[in-house]
């Protein structure tokens, strides 16, 4: 059983630490004796507000028509792509994309498109979205938008080939939103000193939804926030309910106009029909996106290509499968109470059958990290419904902790289930960390304590090359 080390800041007192410690013990060995553990860190209760406007993170560059909103995300099957994508305010200006290779003098151009959208009485900057093509594995890239008027460099490094022992390290980061909580989040991700190469970033994006008009101007706002990261490295999209922007009393029926107009991804490449379920190969892992918000009942295009997907992954290649989507399937808090339920039961029975490492979701905004379990032994008849411990089931982690506005999901559903391994109501965010196809370190870092502090963390063992009970490796 995680107790003590999983659950308690490094910040206390030894003797804070012994009463935890003896307290905690007390409880979970004579009262809470259903599940794992439930966290008794406490949260100096604040309320979680929004940066005003003129927060430093929210500056606009300067410079006449300068590129804004900076964001890259992978753009083909493999990791040879990359989506460029940027926003110019004044006139839509160059569409091109200068990129070289680190300490090359070759400079490669790839030309983009410009559109715009506009919801109720907003409208939007001139948004450029353009991929650029055939890199190089494993390499350092700079690249330059805004040629000609007010040019920005940046860089990235594309990901290893996709093989079974490229080391790979993700972060993990959900329902981030645009409070002082949210900044919070993202520099501790910056600042830890596990670097994550790539976010998996599991749905809720930029919270505009809860303005006044769904004020798009905080769509803006979030896009210049997060560009100190996502200029750099890759986010890779889940859509979450707050990406759906449906507002019929604005006269706004297209469901997630604002948000597939500025986050693009490679859809197509995994052969979706749909932007928000695709599938993507990054180093060591096998991506599935999934859309909690898009039609995914049987005969629907998500599950005839979730389908055949799953047969196609290839483990030898990419042995880590790895599956994103944002309402989890398993959560013990009294927030979006089995709002997964539905697409549990459409698609547990595969994600077992394939041997999922794991499942990350967001959501309900708190941590909570499940033992490996299924579900799928019930039928309309045999009534047998409680989740069993199953080796070749995921570890389901939800991580909506990002510290969006709506603030923290802290009432718990009691006792803690036996499926529920730790829980904690705090902000935070996570690594991912591939060492080989056998082991990934994994480690939750929670906003209150320094860069380095890991709250509940385990050793992964791979399902396909490693699939021994890992329980003992939480620490
Ligand atoms: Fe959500």
């Amino acid at each position: 059983m995680a107790l003590a080390g999983s659950s308690f800041s490094s910040s206390a007192s030894v003797f804070g630490a012994i009463v935890f410690i003896v307290l905690g013990f007390v409880l979970n060995q004579a009262y809470l004796c259903h599940g794992g553990t439930t966290s008794t860190f406490v949260r100096k209760a604040e309320k979680t507000v929004d940066m005003p406007l003129d927060s430093d993170v929210f500056a606009v560059p300067p410079g006449y028509n300068a590129p804004q909103q900076v964001h890259i995300t992978q753009g083909d099957l493999d990791g040879k792509a990359v989506i460029v994508s940027w926003i110019t305010m004044e006139e839509p200006g160059s569409n091109t994309v200068a990129y070289w290779k680190e300490n090359s003098a070759e400079k490669k151009e790839a030309t983009g498109k410009i559109i715009q959208y506009k919801f109720y009485n907003y409208s939007s900057g001139h948004i450029h979205h353009c991929t650029i093509k055939q890199l190089e594995h494993d390499t350092k890239y700079y690249y330059e938008v805004g040629i000609g008027q007010s040019p920005r460099t940046f860089w990235f490094t594309t990901p290893p080939k996709p093989g079974p022992d490229v080391p790979y390290t993700f972060g993990l980061i959900g329902d981030l939103g645009q409070s002082y909580d949210s900044n919070r989040t993202l520099s501790h991700y910056e600042q830890n000193p596990i670097k994550g190469q790539t976010v998996l970033f599991v749905g809720d994006l930029s919270y505009a939804d809860n303005y006044p008009d769904h004020d798009n101007v905080r769509w803006d706002t979030w896009g210049r926030f997060i560009e100190r990261s996502v200029a750099y490295q890759p986010w890779i999209w889940t859509a979450g309910n707050h990406e759906i922007d449906f507002a019929p009393e604005l006269g706004e029926t297209k469901p997630f106009k604002p948000f597939s107009h500025r986050y693009r991804t490679p859809y197509r490449a995994s052969n979706s029909t749909g932007p928000f379920w695709y599938s993507i190969k990054r180093g060591p892992a096998y991506i599935i996106v999934l859309a909690s918000y898009s039609a995914y009942g049987k005969y629907t295009p998500q599950f005839k290509w979730l389908e055949s997907e799953f047969k196609k992954v290839n483990r030898n290649e990419t042995p880590w499968l790895i599956v994103l989507m944002h309402a989890p399937w398993y959560n013990s808090y009294n927030y979006h109470y089995m709002e997964g339920e539905t697409m549990r039961v459409m698609y547990e029975a595969w994600f077992v059958k394939y041997k999922v490492d794991a499942v990350f979701a967001g959501h309900v905004h708190a941590y909570e990290r499940s033992k490996r379990v299924s579900n799928i032994a019930y039928n309309i008849v045999n009534g047998i419904c409680k989740p069993v411990d199953d080796q070749s089931a995921p570890v389901y982690i939800t991580i909506g902790d990002g510290g969006n506005l709506e603030g923290l999901a802290n009432n718990m559903t009691e006792p803690q289930p036996d499926y529920s391994a730790f829980r904690e109501a705090s902000f935070g965010h996570a690594i991912f960390d591939i060492k080989n196809r056998t082991h990934a370190y994994y480690a939750w870092n929670r906003n209150q304590d320094g860069y380095a502090v890991e709250v509940d963390k385990m050793w992964f063992f791979n399902r396909y090359y490693n699939p021994h009970d890992e329980s003992a490796s939480a620490l």
